[in-house]
Formats: C-alpha cells, structure tokens, sequence
C-alpha cells in the first residue's frame, strides 16, 4: 500500500471553493452525511465562503501534493465553524468537516478536528455542536475521540435515501 502523502493544513481562500464543491457534493450524492437531495452550485459555496469570511470563522483545508514532481495542491479536506442560531444571540459555533472520499482513514479527520477545536479555543469561543446524522459512525467516533459528548438526538430530523434520518448534537466544551 502507498503511503498517505504528507498533508499540509492552512486557511481556506475562494480559490478553493471548486474542491471544496467537488467533496461536499460527492456527499450530497453518496451518503447521508448531508441530507440535502441534490448538488448545490459554486455559487452556493461562494455564498457560504462569504458568510465564514464576514462573520471572521475559522476555515481550513488540507492539502496534499499531487502530480509526478508533487508539484500541485490537491485540496483534500476542510473543516470550518460556523454560525449556530446567530440572530437568537447564541455563544456558539458549529464545526463541519469534510474528507476527500480518496483520503480518508489516514488520519486526516483527527489532524482537521485538532486544529479546529484550537482554532475555536485561539477565537474565545464558549462551546461547539456537531450535529451527526446518527448512521455516520465514523463521525460519531471521530468527535467523541476529541472529547465531544452527546447531548441529543433530533429523531427522523431528515429524509434522504428513502426513509428518515436522526441527527445528534454532540457538544464540546472549549
Ligand atoms: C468522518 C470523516 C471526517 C473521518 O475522516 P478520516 O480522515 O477518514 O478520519 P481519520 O482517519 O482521521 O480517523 C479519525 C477517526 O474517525 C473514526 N473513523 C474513521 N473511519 C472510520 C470507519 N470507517 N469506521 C469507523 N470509525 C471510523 C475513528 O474513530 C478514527 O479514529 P482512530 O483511527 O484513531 O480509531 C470522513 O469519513 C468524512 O469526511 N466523511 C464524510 C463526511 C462526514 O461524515 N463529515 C462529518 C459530518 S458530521
């Protein structure tokens, strides 16, 4: 088996927003991470990219090197924080992270999540949700690993695939 390339982490600019609409869309398409029941646009990233920058959140990609000479950037991951209930006044950030179907399993989701919850903590903020559609095992393992406890679940809070989907917050105290 080849070895994982090495993977730099950085901020995420606009330039990055078509990688970014290939891996989210692929989980529109595949799994019930998103439930969303079709592909969004560059248009729709961009709106989402301009809420992040206005509203001075956190947003980071990972990067690997590609091509013979390992001469391109490949973006292959990236995590944000984001507004959770903002104009109710809430103190609270909600986190998303996002691995290249091809990356995964090489500890790209734990280098992402370290770096954004040390992101959150840099920013002063109080507490982050993730809300995991509760079939994404792996997701509910990677958060719990870095401290993340349940505190509910939303039952048949989507549909997607043809029956409805659960959801659990998982929270973390920074
Ligand atoms: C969930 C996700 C971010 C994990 O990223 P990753 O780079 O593969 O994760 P890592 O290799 O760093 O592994 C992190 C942990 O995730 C869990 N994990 C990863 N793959 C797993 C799998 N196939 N089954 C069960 N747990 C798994 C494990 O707890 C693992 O820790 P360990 O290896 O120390 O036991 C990735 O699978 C992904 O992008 N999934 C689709 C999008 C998604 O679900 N995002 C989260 C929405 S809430």
């Amino acid at each position: 088996m080849p070895s994982p390339p090495p993977y730099q982490l950085r901020s995420g600019t606009e330039q990055d927003l078509p990688a970014i609409l290939e891996i989210f869309n692929h989980e529109v398409r595949t799994t019930t991470s998103l439930y969303l029941q079709d592909p969004v646009t560059l248009a729709n990233r961009k709106a989402w990219f301009d809420g992040l920058r206005d509203g001075g959140y956190p947003f980071i990609v990972a990067t690997a090197r590609e091509g013979e000479g390992g001469e391109e950037e490949e973006v292959v991951g990236y995590s944000t924080l984001n507004t959770f209930r903002d104009t109710l006044g809430f103190n609270t950030v909600e986190v998303s992270l996002y691995i290249h179907r091809d990356h995964r399993g090489r500890g790209l989701g734990h280098l992402l999540t370290r770096e954004i919850i040390r992101l959150g903590k840099e920013r002063g903020y109080h507490t982050i949700i993730a809300g995991i559609c509760t079939e994404n095992s792996a997701s509910l393992s990677l958060y719990k690993s870095h401290g993340f406890r349940e505190v509910g679940v939303f039952r048949e809070s989507g549909f997607k695939s043809g029956r409805w989907m659960s959801t659990a917050f998982y929270q973390l105290m920074l």
